[in-house]
This record gives structure tokens, C-alpha cells and sequence, in this order.
């Protein structure tokens, strides 16, 4: 029986044998539906013109025959439509590979599907922190580095976007100092254009910063109410008066730069939720961010975890829209042998990102006469012969796959008060623990 793996493989090779046929159709979408069934989509006067109809529907028998249980009766295996756009609508689509007019259209049961990725904004950087495990100082990382900005002067917007296990904002404000609603609240009286009644009171301004300011925009506000119902509702669609659809990260968008709009920051940190989520894709994905920061750890599981991520991005051919935007941080690093330690982490995220997102051109070579970086970022061996494309050393300080570190101390493990802590830290310390990774940061911003 073929498993879902196997079924763009088969689908490859059963068209790549009928491609004179193929050539009979100005384009085909292989549908792939929520439970995982395989269809064509084909264009609408196909449907009546029997030279192309039938051999179009022996083509789907023969792949049904070999997908199975992937497949549908034969009768009911071609659909059809008027254009490529509508086939392709409300679906993740790409060319199947191999083919210039083939597209498969995956049907999910979620919106984040990873790999629409929304280009750089223009404005103040977006920084998303995200990891694909959980506890990793993910959101103390983030309190230090507004921290440090806000001391060096800049205006610091922090959105706590780890909706479902909230807690960022109450780390960077004291008790009392809780603004009255939330980004659910927002998000869910959008749904009924009631939002400007929350969007004056769900930003705070946080104590902990002397020059400049912290603007932080809390996941509820200091009463939840009933959070777990408003939760159940982000997720929504607003479906307008005139019919029109926008999704819930559209909205979430247009709540980023409302906020941006009146706030006026130089930068904004977001904290994601952790792991391969529908929330966190709209975050790394969806918010025109600037810098992806990734949390690790050593562990085989947080790699394997980014391989499938980063695979996902390679077989989506979007590998080079959001790679030169992403940062390996290594989080909370040992204090013993952390030189051992770094090196392994360093190694690993090498491995990983070499086989998915850096191209796949010769290793540098020793005997190689140079290495530079051309204006694109391109890497540039020359070994004889000149090869170029988008790949580094595993020792380049520069690379995505070369960690920013966060060194674990003492002082921030098992913490009952962030804010009591970051009220009372000085520099020297913020640096020690935080400092490459602040100053990682800071290389963004727009002076
Ligand atoms: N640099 C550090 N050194 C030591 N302990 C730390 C450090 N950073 C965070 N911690 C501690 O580790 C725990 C998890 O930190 P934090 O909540 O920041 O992680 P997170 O990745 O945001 O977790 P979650 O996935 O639950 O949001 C907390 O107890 C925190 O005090
Ligand atoms: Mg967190």
C-alpha cells in the first residue's frame, strides 16, 4: 500500500511517462485533500472536448492504480475549473517538481502551512523569537534584549504572540501595571469590528527601561476573563460584508501595524510559540519578519526537529526567501566544557543546514586559492575553476547555521520574578549572559 510519502514520488514518475499526453493540458493541479487523497484539477474545456478528456482520465486510472488507497474511484478522480488561480485557491501550492505546468495543491486542516513567506518589512525590524522545543529562555532572552535597547535609547515594542501558554508580558511588568486587554481580545473583537474599543488598552509601558521605552502588548489582558473561549476564536476568518475572506494572520498582520503605526517603535521583538504550530508559522512565516531567531539546544531532538522544518522549506522551493533572514542561537549554554559544547552545537546546525537550505555546491575546498562573498551574499570559491552559490563554512561567523550565544546562569534558573530580576540586573551581567545575541540584534536596526 503507498503511504502519503511515496505519493509525489509515484505521481512524478507515472506523468513523466505520459508527457506527450500531458502536453495536451495548458496546466494540471495534483489536489491533495484533507485526509490526503489525490485528485486532478483540470482547465474546464478540457472537460468537453473528448480527444483530451479521456486520455487526461485513463492517466488519472493508471495513477489511482498505483496510489491507492491515495486515490479516488477513477469516475471521481478529475475535477475541473475554469482557471489555474481558482484551482489553486485557498490551498499551499507549488510545481510539482520536474514539471513546468504541474502544480500540486495541498489542502490542510490548519492555515499555517509554512510556506508562504511574507517578504521583509520596510519598516522598524521584526524580530521573531522562536524554538522548536519549549523552555529554552526563549522569552527571558527577549525580556534582556529589550532591555538592553530600551537603555541604549530605542523605543522597543514587545508582543507576546505565545498565545496559548502566555507569560512574556507579566515577566517584563510589575503586578499592577497590567494593561486591561490583550492581543486575543483584540483579535476577537476584530471579528465583529469592535476592535478599536480594546486597542487603546492592551499596550503597557514598562519601568525596567531609563532612556528609552518598552511598549509591551500582552496575549490577555490583567483580567483574562474567558480566555480559553476567546482563544477558540483568534482563529477565525473575518468574512466581510461584502463576501470578501481575510485570514486570521492577515488580521494579526494588520494588528502589527496598527500598534506600529501609533507606537512608533525602532524595533520590534516578538515572541512565538514554540514548536511546528499553526501560531508559530503565522510569526516566522506570515510577519514580514526581518531576523528569525532560532533557539537550540544540543539535543538530537531539537535538530531533528528544525530538519523537518527546513525540508519542508527546500521541497517548497522557498528555501532562499527566508534563509538569509534566519540565526541559530544557542540557548542557555552549559558553564562546564561549554567550548566542547559549542563546538557540537555548531557542528550539528551545520549538518542540518547544509543538506536543507544552503545550496548544494562543492564543500570549500584546502586547497582552495580564495573565498569571498559577493554583493548577494553568494559564497564565491574559487578552486580552479570559480563556483558560486549560497553556502558557507561551517566556521563562518557570518552564516545563519553559526550561533549567537546565551549563556545558562545561575542566576536565571528557576526564577520566580523576571521583572524582579531585570529590575535589579546591570549591564555587565545583560552582556555576560546575553551579549551576543544583543548585539546580533542591534546589527539590524536601522540607525
Ligand atoms: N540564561 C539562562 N540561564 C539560566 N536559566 C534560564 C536562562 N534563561 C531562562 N532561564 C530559565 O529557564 C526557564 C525557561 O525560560 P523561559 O520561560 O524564558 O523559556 P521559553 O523558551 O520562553 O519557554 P516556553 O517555551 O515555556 O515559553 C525559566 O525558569 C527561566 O528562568
Ligand atoms: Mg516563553
Amino acid at each position: 500500500m503507498t503511504t502519503f510519502d511515496q505519493i509525489l514520488p509515484v505521481v512524478a514518475e507515472v506523468l513523466d511517462a505520459q508527457r506527450p499526453q500531458l502536453m495536451q493540458v495548458d496546466w494540471l493541479v495534483i489536489n491533495r485533500d484533507l485526509s490526503g487523497r489525490v485528485r486532478f484539477i483540470a482547465p474546464e474545456m478540457v472537460e468537453t472536448d473528448d480527444a483530451r478528456r479521456e486520455p487526461l482520465q485513463e492517466l488519472y486510472r493508471l495513477l489511482a492504480g498505483r496510489i491507492h488507497p491515495h486515490a479516488y474511484e477513477a469516475e471521481a478522480g478529475v475535477l475541473y475549473d475554469a482557471d489555474l488561480a481558482t484551482a489553486c485557491a485557498d490551498g499551499a501550492s507549488r510545481l510539482l517538481q520536474g514539471f513546468d505546468h504541474v502544480w500540486v495543491v495541498d489542502r490542510l486542516a490548519t492555515e499555517g502551512n509554512w510556506t508562504q513567506i511574507a517578504p521583509e518589512t520596510a519598516g522598524a525590524p521584526r524580530v521573531v523569537f522562536f524554538s522548536i522545543k519549549g523552555g529554552v529562555g526563549r522569552s527571558t532572552a527577549l525580556a534582556a534584549c529589550a532591555w538592553k535597547l530600551a537603555q541604549v535609547g530605542k523605543r522597543v515594542l514587545v508582543l507576546d504572540l505565545d498565545m496559548e501558554s502566555p507569560g512574556l508580558s507579566s515577566s517584563l511588568l510589575p503586578e499592577g501595571r497590567q494593561p486591561m486587554y490583550g492581543i486575543t481580545d483584540w483579535l476577537v473583537e476584530d471579528l465583529v469590528d469592535n476592535a478599536d474599543s480594546v486597542f487603546d488598552g492592551m499596550v503597557a509601558t514598562s519601568d525596567l527601561s531609563r532612556d528609552g521605552q518598552i511598549y509591551v502588548v500582552p496575549a490577555h489582558g490583567a483580567e483574562p476573563g474567558e480566555y480559553v473561549l476567546k482563544l477558540g476564536r483568534v482563529w477565525m476568518p473575518k468574512v466581510r460584508n461584502d463576501g470578501s475572506r481575510e485570514t486570521w494572520s492577515v488580521r494579526l498582520q494588520r494588528l502589527l501595524q496598527l500598534l506600529e503605526a501609533r507606537m512608533q517603535p525602532d524595533v520590534v521583538l516578538i515572541d512565538s510559540r514554540a514548536g511546528i504550530d499553526e501560531l508559530a508559522s503565522a510569526c516566522v512565516t506570515d510577519l514580514g519578519a526581518n531576523l528569525l531567531l532560532l533557539f537550540a539546544t544540543e539535543g538530537s531532538q531539537t535538530w531533528s526537529g528544525y530538519r523537518i522544518l527546513f525540508d519542508h522549506w527546500r521541497r517548497g522551493g522557498v528555501a532562499p526567501q527566508i534563509r538569509e533572514r534566519l540565526r541559530n542561537v544557542a540557548a542557555m549554554v552549559p558553564e562546564l566544557d561549554r567550548i566542547a559544547y559549542l563546538e557540537g552545537l555548531r557542528e550539528r546546525a551545520y549538518g542540518v543546514f547544509a543538506d536543507t537550505l544552503y545550496d548544494d555546491i562543492p564543500p570549500p575546498d584546502p586547497d582552495a586559492i580564495s573565498y569571498e562573498r559577493n554583493k548577494d551574499g553568494r559564497a564565491v570559491w574559487r578552486v580552479g575553476e570559480v563556483v558560486e552559490g549560497w553556502n558557507f563554512d561551517e566556521a563562518d561567523e557570518g552564516a545563519p547555521h553559526y550561533p549567537w550565544v546565551v549563556h545558562w546562569h545561575r542566576s536565571f534558573a528557576g526564577l520566580r520574578s523576571l521583572q524582579g530580576r531585570l529590575a535589579v540586573i546591570d549591564d555587565g551581567e545583560v552582556k555576560s549572559i546575553f551579549g551576543p545575541l544583543i548585539d546580533g540584534v542591534r546589527g539590524i536596526l536601522h540607525d
